[in-house]
This record gives C-alpha cells, sequence and structure tokens, in this order.
C-alpha cells in the first residue's frame, strides 16, 4: 500500500499515542479510570459539586505534561502532514497538545484542550500559564467567576463536529491510533468513514471495541510501528 499527494488522509488518535511519552492512558490497568471516578472529575455536574476536586485532576494532568515530549509516533504524523500537505487532517481526543508541539498544523482537538481555560461566566479564555494554579480553584480576573479547564466533559457536545463529519465522508485513508473505540462520537468515526467509502487502518496495543470496522490492523505500540509504516506508505 502506498499513498499518493492526492490521497485525502484523516488520522484519530487517542491516549495510546501519549502513553509512550510517559502520559497515562484512561483505560489501561494503571489508568486514569482506575484512580478516578469520571462522574467525579469528568463531568459539568461534578464541577458543579467539587470544582477543587475537578482543578485537582486537572492540576496533575498539567504538572505531568509539562515533563512529556512528543515521541516517535507524534513525530511521525507530523511526517505523514508534511507528505500530504492539506490533505492530511488530524482529529485527536487527546487535550495533552503534543501533535501541536511535534509540529503537525492541521488538528482538530475535538476534546479540547488542558493547555486553556475558560470563565464559566463570561467564557473569557486564558491560556493555562496565565493561570495561578496555586489556588485551589482559579478564578477569572474580568468578572470573578471560576475558571475550568477547556476540556469537554462527559455529558458535553465535542468541538468540531460538523468539520470532522465533511472529513470523515471525504476520507481516502481513515487511520485510528491509540483509542480503545469505547467513547462516542469518536468511536462512531470509523463507521462513518467507512461507509462514505474510505479504507480503515488501525493501530492500537490491543484490539479496540470497533476492531470489526478496520480493514486494516497492526497490533503494537504506535511509536513503534507507526514510524515504519509510514515509510513504507509515503516512499
Ligand atoms: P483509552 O485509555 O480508553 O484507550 C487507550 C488505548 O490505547 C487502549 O486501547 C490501549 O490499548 C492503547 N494503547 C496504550 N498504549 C499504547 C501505545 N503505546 N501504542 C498504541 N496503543 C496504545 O483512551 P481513549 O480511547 O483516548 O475523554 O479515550 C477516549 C476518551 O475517553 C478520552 O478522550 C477521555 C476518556 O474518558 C474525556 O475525558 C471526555
Amino acid at each position: 500500500m502506498r499513498f499518493s499527494k492526492s490521497d485525502r488522509i484523516v488520522v484519530l488518535t487517542g491516549a495510546g499515542i501519549s502513553a509512550e511519552s510517559g502520559l497515562k492512558t484512561f483505560r489501561d490497568s494503571d489508568g486514569l479510570w482506575e484512580n478516578y471516578r469520571v462522574e467525579d472529575v469528568a463531568t459539568p455536574q461534578a464541577f458543579h459539586r467539587n470544582p477543587e476536586l475537578v482543578w485537582e485532576f486537572y492540576k496533575q494532568r498539567y504538572e505531568q505534561l509539562k515533563t512529556a515530549k512528543p515521541n516517535p509516533a507524534h513525530f511521525t504524523l507530523k511526517k505523514l502532514e508534511d507528505f500530504a500537505q492539506t490533505n492530511f487532517s488530524l482529529i485527536t481526543q487527546n487535550v495533552d497538545g503534543l501533535h501541536f508541539q511535534a509540529g503537525n498544523n492541521n488538528v482538530l482537538e475535538m476534546h479540547g484542550s488542558i493547555l486553556r481555560c475558560f470563565c464559566v461566566k463570561c467564557r473569557n479564555n486564558y491560556p493555562i500559564s496565565d493561570v495561578d494554579l496555586e489556588k485551589p480553584i482559579p478564578f477569572c480576573e474580568k468578572c470573578k467567576g471560576m475558571l475550568r479547564p477547556d476540556v469537554v466533559w462527559f455529558g458535553e457536545i465535542p468541538y468540531h463536529l460538523e468539520k470532522i463529519n465533511i472529513l470523515l465522508q471525504k476520507a481516502d485513508y481513515f487511520i485510528i491510533i491509540g483509542t480503545s473505540g469505547v467513547v462516542y462520537p469518536a468511536a462512531g468515526f470509523l463507521q462513518t468513514a467507512k461507509y462514505y467509502g474510505a479504507m480503515t487502518i488501525g493501530i492500537n496495543r490491543e484490539k479496540p471495541a470497533n476492531y470489526y470496522l478496520i480493514d486494516k490492523f497492526y497490533l503494537g505500540k504506535a511509536g513503534e510501528v507507526l514510524p515504519k509504516l509510514v515509510d513504507e506508505w509515503i516512499e
């Protein structure tokens, strides 16, 4: 298999692509959801009930991110974007910003980013670097409303869905990397892409829940498998 420059390539990544950067996934053993309950830290109701606990969770995520660097899988996607240019699109469920750090430009962060916050009252945005994380709950400088991480929680609608839908419909290749395929709507993208004619490809350390929709599956670590595959695909 070989990509041509006119092929439309759409990639969806999940927490697994950042595992080799030292960031915990959600559902692997010792994953984040083993130590925290989703309903306590990743829903709007949780934030309403106990914003301090939610902030504690995201502050830890931010602390870990400070030392994390993109790994070979991230850099390989930058190489793929350089090859396919505007025919390449990267959709990520990750909130860690590592795809941008690796140099990718065409990135849709459908679950937001922990590098940003916004005020729940006036919606003013802040880069996390401007926020005083020593405070149990940071507040808006303009209106004194509570700030929250700009991440999409369970029960909220992900970002960029209209754009993503168009990309999936036009894709020649749809590649999922490091995602368990259990969280919708992202878990449903394979079905849409396949229905509209894309070849579907998966790279994961285990078979994801939507494995049956994948035409070509490669079992292994993204940082080891992806660089070799992309070299073959774009040679
Ligand atoms: P999960 O933790 O559910 O799944 C990560 C997947 O990556 C698993 O299938 C692992 O086997 C695989 N994996 C682990 N290490 C890998 C590696 N080095 N190379 C390749 N694969 C590897 O994470 P997501 O599918 O991203 O949402 O989770 C989706 C959403 O659920 C997240 O965005 C988050 C979470 O709850 C919200 O918080 C809204």
